[in-house]
């Protein structure tokens, strides 16, 4: 269940998490760090060095966090949930895991006490404000395709600078509960990805507040305004423009205004 290795930690923190790790799940083994570059980028370096899928990494402080469309993801030392995944998944599914990670992660939180709701692809809210980021990336590599599946989530920020599950449930959080949560939620909503993956789609349509709102969905190569009716079979947005439907990949969206 745990390894030594310089700078890691390898207690794993509470029984529930030692539960879940021996478990039947697809989680079996959890490292943690003080500090990394990126979690990402730890757990993809591992990849690529053949470490099969079930290892989890968790980390109280990045240096070099990464997010979505080449951003930087900042956060300050203890402030958050930094954590990525090592998953397997099927040829025809990596699409939707972005949305499965985004709905495991809106669960999660939820499970803290507090509503939430999914903008298009994976940003977690609380209310209008954005709590946690989802950053999916494939590696290959000896041990064949496997995603790296990142999650960023605010728990406490201090001076309320940012939303956080702390502010909005007014007490303190637990994040070792939270991670156990969302760990149980990613690898149920990992599975029916590949076993159903129109169920996946349904819970996302209820839980995505993006979907029949007028957006701009801004892209490398240019800007879309248009109304967002729905997500296609690979979770891409569909934006109606005029006479057109697009369907947009890879976009960062703004909600302009509820219809
Ligand atoms: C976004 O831009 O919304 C996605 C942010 C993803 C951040 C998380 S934090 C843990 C993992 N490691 C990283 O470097 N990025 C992801």
């Amino acid at each position: 269940m745990g390894r030594s290795l310089d700078g890691e930690n390898v207690t794993v923190p509470t029984d529930r998490l030692q539960r879940l790790l021996s478990g039947p799940g697809r989680w079996r083994e959890l490292v943690h760090l003080e500090e990394v570059g990126s979690t990402n980028e730890w757990l993809r370096r591992r990849a690529l060095d053949g470490e099969p899928a079930g290892l989890v990494v968790v980390a109280d402080h990045q240096t070099a966090g990464r997010g979505r469309l080449g951003r930087p993801w900042e956060d300050r030392p203890g402030t958050s949930l930094l954590m990525s995944c090592l998953a397997t998944m099927p040829d025809r599914s990596p699409t939707l895991v972005p949305l499965a990670a985004g709905l495991a992660t809106a669960e999660a939180v939820e499970q803290a006490g507090v509503v939430t709701a999914l903008k298009w692809p994976n940003d977690v809210l609380i209310g209008d404000q954005k709590v946690a980021g989802i950053l999916v990336e494939g590696v290959a590599g000896e041990g064949g395709p496997r995603q790296v599946i990142g999650i960023g989530l605010n728990l406490d920020w201090p001076g309320g600078e940012r939303a956080s599950v702390a502010a909005a449930v007014l007490r303190p959080v637990d994040r070792w509960e939270i991670v156990c949560e969302l760990l149980e939620s990613l690898d149920r909503w990992l599975t029916v990805v590949v076993a159903d993956p129109e169920e996946l789609r349904a819970a996302y349509r209820r839980r995505c507040v993006t979907l029949g709102r007028e957006v701009r969905a801004i892209m490398a190569d240019g800007v879309i305004a248009g109304r967002a009716e729905d997500i296609d079979d690979e979770g891409h947005l569909l934006l109606r423009t005029g006479e057109r439907t697009i369907a947009v990949g890879a976009a960062d969206v703004e909600h302009l205004r509820a219809v």
